[in-house]
């Protein structure tokens, strides 16, 4: 069995390549990628059957949607066979932003049909598919925040909008303020952090059908650089699991062992590096067993299901 290659995010809404590129990483290297790397990155990751993009105003210190949008005029391929995602709310203390004085969020409309606007110009774009809260902010007013995403919408700015980090309290306020569904949640899900599964955030995206978009699907690389207990027994684990399916990289294994849940996750990949990317769209096509799956779980979490 295969997993398809593309999924709709919500029955309402639009539809995401099954596995998404995120592109936080992509001024860590020790040069600034030029407009023509990107493109070749883009074309690689469309190749794999990645077509949609993660991204946020303050990636890269608020520099990474500018480069990776001079590789988008660069590419030359139609803008609608690509989906573009990105984020709005973090404020950063930054040498770019001299004005702010303290890390903080801001949700009021003003600051998000600002933030719409600067992510188009540096995308080199005149929409974005998705737009997400990227932190719950404590001082969200939850009509004005609907106010502002409304606007951004109607305005053809954004085709469908989110939220991530956010309890299923949260979502489910702003949610109450809006004439669309919220169309994800992005969290953090991983064989290394396994909370989602069990706090509830989970069981709310099955609720509400929505697909949840998983960041740092492989623990951000502490799945690999880590040398706690944890992270041996879950590589020991995961590597009896890629000998079973007859796959090199215990990443791909890691990746499957997400979109078996049933609550249809969306792995947000963070490495860049084609080679690595072409061993994870591997997990496609492996889907683990039930027994298998328990296995994982517990070579993270140290003990048997109660
Ligand atoms: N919404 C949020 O709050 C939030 C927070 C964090 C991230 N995100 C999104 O989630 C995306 C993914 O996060 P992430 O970068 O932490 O994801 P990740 O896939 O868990 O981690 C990627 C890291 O693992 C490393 N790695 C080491 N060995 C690897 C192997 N064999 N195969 C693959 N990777 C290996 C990669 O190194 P190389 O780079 O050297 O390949 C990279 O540094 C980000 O790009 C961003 O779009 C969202």
């Amino acid at each position: 069995m295969s997993y398809e290659k593309r999924i709709a995010l919500h029955a309402e809404g639009l539809s995401l390549s099954r596995l998404v590129l995120g592109a936080w990483r992509l001024l860590s290297g020790p040069e600034k990628p030029d407009a023509a790397s990107v493109a070749d990155l883009i074309n690689g990751a469309i190749d794999l059957g990645m077509t949609s993009f993660d991204h946020a105003d303050i990636y890269g210190d608020y520099g990474v949607e500018e480069v990776f949008g001079a590789g988008l005029k660069h590419w030359g391929g139609k803008r609608e066979q690509i989906e573009l995602i990105t984020k709005c709310d973090i404020i950063l203390k930054s040498d770019v932003r001299p004005a702010n004085r303290i890390k903080h969020y801001d949700t009021s409309a003003a600051h998000i049909e600002a933030s719409v606007d600067r992510s188009l110009k540096n995308l080199h774009t005149d929409y974005i598919d998705v737009l997400l809260i990227h932190r719950p902010d404590p001082l969200m007013d939850a009509d004005e925040t609907a106010r502002g995403l409304e606007s951004v919408v109607t305005a053809g700015k954004v085709r469908a909008v989110g939220v991530s980090n956010f309890t299923p309290s949260q979502f489910d306020l702003l949610a109450s303020r809006l004439p669309f569904p919220l169309v994800t949640n992005q969290i953090e899900v991983s064989v290394i952090h396994t909370a989602a599964l069990f706090d509830g955030s989970l069981d709310h995206a099955q609720r509400l059908r929505y697909s949840p978009m998983i960041w740092s699907p492989l623990g951000g690389g502490s799945l690999f650089t880590g040398d706690g207990a944890q992270e041996r027994r879950v590589r020991g684990a995961l590597k009896v699991a890629a000998d079973a399916a007859g796959v090199v990289d215990i990443a791909a294994i890691a990746i499957a062992w997400l979109l078996r849940h049933p609550a249809r996750p969306i792995p947000v990949l963070g490495s860049l590096k084609r080679e690595r990317l072409a061993l994870m769209a591997a997990a496609l096509d492996i889907e683990l067993e039930r027994q298998q799956w328990f296995e994982i779980l517990k070579a993270s979490t140290g003990e048997d299901v109660p």
